[in-house]
This record gives structure tokens, C-alpha cells and sequence, in this order.
């Protein structure tokens, strides 16, 4: 009996596709590795190398390094002023970097899965949440480089993992990680990072001051791709957009949304007081207003 031909290779390879190369990048535990893997990707979607979307299996934790160790949010201790009190400011900067990196990553590998998603997201959906792990990527890359200078390192210090938990309650349900992620934790970004603006001119270090300006004029486009994607998954499922979102935040961080607001930015993000103001707690006033950067 002749023996059989080895297999024949296939005439054209399958070209890599978005979904398992953003879940690899998911689960390397070096950030550093983490960052270039994310930012290789995003330059090989932008130059038209990764069209496929694919899906694949999406890790449960994210990789991360042994260091920091990982501690409830009330055992954080009160940052001081200072050296001391501004590298526990850019450590807690960069811990909440690395988190969005993740948090990026996650929502584009787990819900290139149709059947995950609920809908059949575009591509251009995909290439938002590329742009916006790359940002992130970026501005980890910024804090630790500014680490440095100050002879600190990602890991020197504790941190806690409410972001990821609270993230984790919203696997099964893209509008609602939409909803929470972007549109609570991000916003509430916009309204705290001026006042570190601030602390951080008011100290004379006007170099992290810079690192942080960038990364706050990028979290308004993060917030607008957030508000962008909530409307259209929204629309695609027939329901209305405030009324649900004040629901899914109701649910899943029921108290995560408090004054002061930074109103101009969360307007500019598309992100109106309609949705937010009514979930403000009896007794606080709602209309407290953030500082402006
Ligand atoms: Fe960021
Ligand atoms: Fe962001």
C-alpha cells in the first residue's frame, strides 16, 4: 500500500485574527510585555494586519505581576505630601492604568464573541476599544517612566482590586459593562483628576502635572467612545438609553456616583446630568461642582 502524502499546507494562511491576540495580551503578567503586546496590536489593526475579529476563550483574571500586592481599598493608606505623598499619587495612577489596560482588553476579546455580546458589534467598535487599550498602554508607560524619575517602581506599594471586582460583576453583560466601566468609573475620573492636577503643580512637580493633563484629555475620548457604544447597543436592543443605564448603575455600583461632578467634561464626553444627577443619595447636594483643572 503507498503511504499516504503528508498534508498539504494550506494554500494561504489564516491571517491572525484580533480576538486570541488580544486575549494573549490579557494574560501576560509583565506590564511592561503587557503594554508593548497591546500597542504592537493597535499598530498592526490601524495598519490594516489584524481585520479578522476571531474569538477565542478569555481569561477570568487578567495576568498580573507578583507586585503590588493586592489589599482591600479601606487597608490603602492616606497619601502624605511630598516625595512620599506624590509617588503614591503616580503608583495609584498606574495601578488604575494597568486596570484600564485590562478592562479594554477584556471588553474586546470577550465580546468579539457574538453570542457574548448579544448583537453583531462592527468593526469599528473594535477599533475604538484598540485605540483606547492603547491610550491606556501609553499612559501606564508615562506614570512608570515618571516612577522612575522619582526612583519608584509599579509595585513598590500595595493596591486594591475594587476596579477589577467591580468590573468582574458585568461579564455576562456588555451594556452593562459599558455602562459601569466608561460611564461610572472613567467619568468619575474626569472629576477627580484635576484636583490631582493641582497637588501635584502645588508640590512643584510640574512633570507629573504634565503626565497627568495628557492622560485626563484622553479619558474625555474614553468616556465619549463609552456614551458613543452604550447609545448604539442600546438602540440595537430597543431600550432607552437613560433609563437603563441608571438601572444597570443601580445595580451593579449603586454608590459609586457622587457630586462633585466636573460637569464641562462629562458634557463634552456626552455623558449629560440626566443620566447621573438622579442617582445622586438623598442628602448630598447634587449639584456640587468639581474645581475646573
Ligand atoms: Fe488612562
Ligand atoms: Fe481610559
Amino acid at each position: 500500500m503507498p503511504a499516504q502524502p503528508p498534508c498539504e499546507p494550506t494554500a494561504t494562511p489564516t491571517p491572525p485574527a484580533l480576538a486570541p491576540r488580544i486575549a494573549e495580551a490579557l494574560a501576560t503578567c509583565d506590564p511592561v510585555a503587557k503594554c508593548a503586546a497591546v500597542r504592537a496590536a493597535a499598530r498592526d489593526r490601524t495598519a490594516g494586519r489584524l481585520t479578522e475579529i476571531g474569538h477565542c476563550r478569555v481569561p477570568g483574571r487578567p495576568g498580573r505581576p507578583d507586585r503590588p500586592p493586592l489589599r482591600p481599598p479601606r487597608e490603602m493608606a492616606r497619601r502624605s505630601r511630598g516625595r512620599a505623598g506624590r509617588v503614591a499619587l503616580l503608583h495609584a495612577v498606574a495601578h488604575i492604568e494597568l486596570n484600564a489596560v485590562d478592562l479594554a482588553l477584556d471588553l474586546i476579546a470577550r465580546f468579539a464573541d457574538p453570542e457574548a455580546a448579544g448583537v453583531m458589534l462592527p468593526d469599528a467598535f473594535f477599533d475604538d476599544w484598540m485605540a483606547v487599550a492603547d491610550d491606556e498602554a501609553r499612559h501606564f508607560m508615562m506614570v512608570s517612566g515618571r516612577l522612575a524619575a522619582l526612583e519608584a517602581a509599579y509595585g513598590d506599594l500595595p493596591a486594591h482590586d475594587g476596579l477589577w471586582q467591580a468590573a468582574e460583576a458585568t461579564t455576562g453583560d456588555l451594556l452593562a459593562r459599558l455602562a459601569v466601566v466608561p460611564l461610572v468609573f472613567e467619568a468619575r475620573g474626569l472629576d477627580v483628576t484635576p484636583g490631582m492636577i493641582r497637588t501635584l503643580e502645588a508640590d512643584g512637580d510640574n512633570e507629573s502635572a504634565a503626565i497627568l493633563r495628557v492622560i485626563y484629555q484622553d479619558e474625555i475620548g474614553h468616556v465619549a467612545a463609552g456614551h458613543r457604544w452604550f447609545l448604539a447597543v442600546a438602540a440595537m436592543r430597543g431600550v432607552d438609553p437613560v433609563a437603563t443605564w441608571q438601572s444597570l448603575v443601580r445595580t451593579h455600583v449603586p454608590r459609586a456616583v457622587k457630586p462633585p461632578f466636573n460637569t464641562p467634561a462629562r458634557d463634552q464626553a456626552g455623558l449629560s446630568r440626566e443620566y447621573y444627577l438622579p442617582l445622586v443619595a438623598p442628602g448630598i447636594d447634587p449639584s456640587s461642582q468639581a474645581p475646573p483643572i
